[in-house]
């Protein structure tokens, strides 16, 4: 029990898996350069009460940055004892300048208020590292967007051949999706940038520490106005997860776009060999495992999310231990998504598209709401039009004909008198696209315009 921190209290030895299972250093040891980041500000906000001397404080500096030098070169090393990232920093602060120093850090300070503080450090970190990675995966999906804006294919509701629209419209709903993440991201950054310090282990520091240095020096926005929020509150941890998840989802469904159009007969794209694998049997195989692992890996992130909102659903207030059930599924989340990002932005900055496959699963049928459009231009009400498109396809089936624009002139005035020669002018796949120019739609100069506001917004 000496070996403890928190030893005094305690005369029995604790069961060895007991350590085992309370630990949390295999895994907050990520978190080391926020944990000596906040006790070197910690001790200066100290020093300012005159708990520590101006000497102390710099012994207690120069240990902090030997400490650093340790774990960046995977020299420190582990003892019994050391229960989690502050008390191993902690003991071994005593190791390099003495207890005697290294034994007031902690003063008025509690693994609570330290715990929350470096998780809001990392957090933010991570996600404004993240935020970058992001945003060049969303620049790949424009710039690729620009280069093939001349692309036409078919849109698709129900997975139904539904209306052409331009490629380039396709990517700009991703790119879109993913700037939405960006800006919902920008806010989580700025909700877990509040700081928790000097908070206590709950109720507050007795010794009046000047908490608005404290969070400036950490880089924080503002002070956690209650100290009980302070060591309690993990919704930054959730807001991140959710965030991971929904991001998730949006990258699962770009995959399984994408999967659908590279299998033969879609043919639309071809992933570059890079992110492609063989099969250990078939030796014509080429299989979209990228987008596999992104789409599958979108439930592992769930799974963070879930797990965790379950772990924190019905803890009292305030700190329990059940609270460091918060580290595994925040990194484990945090690490897929950033891979996911990476892998997404080679794939997509590497595949190659098939132009000539793609217009030709245009077909003409795809053009009866144009043909119904046709009429309304003719001053027919929409509803009787879109009956009269109906009545054409059903002729031209029934004809067996190849679509709707193989009917002759009569064929077409025997449906309805009011079709003129000039009805051959729908039958134009570029035609139909240009008319939908209104902003959001699929002509060239609404999907520049689209492609043009994303870009703004991600500077
Ligand atoms: N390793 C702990 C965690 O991650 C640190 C906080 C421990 N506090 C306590 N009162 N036991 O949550």
């Amino acid at each position: 029990a000496e070996l403890r921190l928190w030893g005094g209290r305690f005369t029995g030895a604790s069961d060895p898996l007991m350590d085992l299972y309370n630990a949390s250093l295999p895994y907050d040891q990520k978190m080391y350069e926020a944990d000596l980041e906040g006790t070197k500000v910690y001790t200066e906000g100290l020093e300012k009460l005159k708990l520590l001397t101006k000497d102390e404080l710099s012994e207690i500096h120069r240990g902090l940055e030997i400490i650093k030098g340790e774990w960046a070169s995977n020299s420190f090393v582990e003892k019994a004892g050391d229960e989690d990232i502050h008390t191993a920093n902690e003991r071994r602060l005593g190791e390099i300048i003495g207890r005697n120093i290294s034994g007031k850090v902690h003063t008025g300070r509690s693994r609570n208020d330290q715990v929350a503080t470096d998780m809001r450090i990392y957090v933010r970190e991570n996600l404004k590292k993240m935020s970058e990675i992001l945003k060049s995966f969303i620049e790949t999906i424009i710039n690729r967007a620009e280069q093939e804006i001349d692309v036409l294919m078919p849109g698709y509701t129900h997975l139904q051949r539904a209306q052409p629209i331009r490629w380039s419209h396709w990517l700009s709903m991703y790119a879109t999706y993913f700037t939405e993440d960006y800006d919902r991201l920008q806010q989580i950054i700025e909700r877990t940038n509040k700081s928790p310090l000097g908070a206590g282990a709950l109720a507050g520091h007795p010794y009046g520490i000047d908490r608005e240095y404290l969070a400036q020096g950490l880089g924080f926005n503002s002070v956690i106005g209650n100290s009980l929020v302070a060591v309690s509150d993990r919704d930054f941890v959730v807001e991140t997860l959710f965030w991971s998840t929904l991001f998730m989802n949006h990258i699962s469904r770009l995959s399984e776009d994408m999967i659908i159009y590279s299998t033969g007969e879609f043919g639309f794209l071809k992933l570059a060999d890079a992110y492609s694998t063989g099969s250990s049997l078939m030796p014509q195989k080429k299989n979209p495992d990228s987008l596999e692992l992104l789409r599958g890996k979108s439930g592992r992130v769930f799974g963070s999310l879930s797990g965790f909102l379950m772990s924190i659903k019905s803890i009292p207030s305030t700190y329990n231990k059940d609270m460091q059930e918060d580290k595994e599924p925040l990194f484990d989340a945090l690490t897929t998504v950033e891979h996911s990002i990476l892998i997404a932005t080679g794939v997509v900055s590497t595949l190659s598209i098939n132009a000539d496959k793609m217009e030709e699963a245009l077909t003409m049928d795809m053009l009866a709401t144009d043909l119904a459009d046709y009429l309304v231009r003719k001053g027919v009400p929409f509803r009787e039009t879109h009956h009269i498109s109906g009545e054409c396809v059903r002729k031209a089936e029934e004809l067996a004909l190849s679509g709707i624009d193989k009917l002759s002139l009569e064929q077409f005035q025997a449906i309805d008198e009011r079709f003129n020669a000039d009805v051959t002018d729908v039958f134009d796949f570029e035609v139909s696209v240009e008319r939908r120019d209104a902003t959001g739609g699929t002509a060239k100069s609404a999907v520049l315009k689209q492609l043009a506001t994303l870009r703004t917004a991600l500077n």
